[in-house]
């Protein structure tokens, strides 16, 4: 294992395989040379991922997105200095796929294995570069992480450093958006179809309960049941009371899982005094969800920083540079690791 020492210039392999979607991407040091993700149309047929039908693909899918991934980036897997996979929260099975396709490479290539943990590489995804030099956001920032499995205000203090300040006590805003669209019948994953019906529709034409608890946290749960008995009472009366109201359901959907995570990321901000400002997960490709940060962002003088939209749902090339930061510390796993799925 001796490739890694020999200059300061690293190639990094990143694997991820926590949930529904199959991707590599390849780092020169932080600056993106490769990010290929194929996605698994087959849950869309069932309303959700189906774990079975997810680990099945990865197997189909990893060898060919590898092999793309290495040819875009104009390198051989000879050229790699470190593998790096997500170990987890996520799918058992899909993770297993990851993990055990990384250790092979790793040991076949005889370079070091780095382990990821999904949500913190949400948050580092701000630190991977494009070209010349992007600005990154300062230590210590303040990131709203949202996903489909998780809602989290995390304070982050260093790329090793993490302190989780509120959290959702229920559901994620990416269920609660994913599960809306499944009452209206809207397919899945619900957040984008949301997004774009939610364009033509008035923001606030509906109105729904909004939670009432105590510090930087989080519920969704009640939302949802709120949206679900809103629209139960009214098809009693309108059969067609979906349809013909699809795009304002959207908007005022959206309008309100936007204002309930604006106002503990707010409050936040406030308290600690941190005004440097990021969003992250598969939520941060909302429209709303990013006009409402730069907004209040300029309203209250924070600097925000809002992910390309390629880095906000699951990708690798977040795992392969949360993989960099632990490869300069030579943060190295066995090949005992074993994936974790919460
Ligand atoms: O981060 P991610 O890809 O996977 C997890 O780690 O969970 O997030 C997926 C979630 C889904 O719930 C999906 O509906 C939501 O992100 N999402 C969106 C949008 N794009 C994806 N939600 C709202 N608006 C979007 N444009
Ligand atoms: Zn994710």
């Amino acid at each position: 294992m001796t490739r890694h020492l020999r200059g300061k210039m690293a190639y990094i392999l990143g694997i991820e395989s926590s949930c529904d979607d199959t991707s590599a991407a390849v780092l020169e040091n932080d600056r993106i040379r490769a990010n290929l993700i194929a996605n698994q149309s087959i849950h869309q047929t069932y309303g959700g991922v189906v774990p079975e039908l997810a680990s099945r693909a990865h197997q189909q899918n990893i060898v060919p997105v590898v092999d793309s991934a290495l040819k875009k980036a104009g390198l051989t897997a000879q050229d790699l200095h470190a593998i790096a996979f997500t170990r987890g929260p996520g799918l058992l099975g899909s993770l297993l796929v990851g993990t055990s396709f990384a250790k092979t490479m790793g040991l076949a290539l005889n370079i070091p294995l780095i382990e990821v943990n999904h949500l913190e590489a949400h948050i580092l995804s701000h630190f991977i570069r494009e070209t010349g030099d992007s600005p990154v956001p300062e230590f210590p920032f303040l990131c709203l992480l949202v996903s489909g499995g998780h809602t989290q205000i995390v304070l982050v203090k260093s790329p090793f450093d993490m302190e989780i300040i509120g959290q959702t006590i229920d559901d994620a805003a990416g269920e609660t958006f994913d599960k809306s669209a499944k009452i209206m019948n809207l397919g899945y994953p619900g957040g984008p179809v949301i997004d774009r019906l939610a364009k033509d529709g008035n923001p606030n034409a509906f109105t729904f309960a909004e939670p009432r608890i105590a510090g930087y946290d989080y519920s969704f749960s009640g939302l949802k049941t709120s949206i679900l008995y809103l629209i139960r009472d009214h098809l009693k009366v309108d059969p067609d009371f979906i349809e013909k109201n699809k795009n304002d359901l959207c908007a005022s959907i959206q309008h309100t899982i936007v204002k309930i995570l604006m106002k503990k990321l707010s409050l936040a901000v406030k308290n600690l005094n941190i005004k440097t400002v990021a969003i992250a997960g598969g939520v941060s490709a909302n429209s709303a969800m990013r006009n409402a940060i730069v907004e209040t962002g300029q309203r209250l003088n924070w600097k925000t920083f809002i992910p390309k939209f390629e880095y906000t749902t699951d990708n690798a090339a977040m795992i392969a540079i949360a993989g960099y930061f632990k490869y300069l510390n030579h943060d190295f796993c066995g090949l005992d690791v074993v994936p974790f799925a919460r």
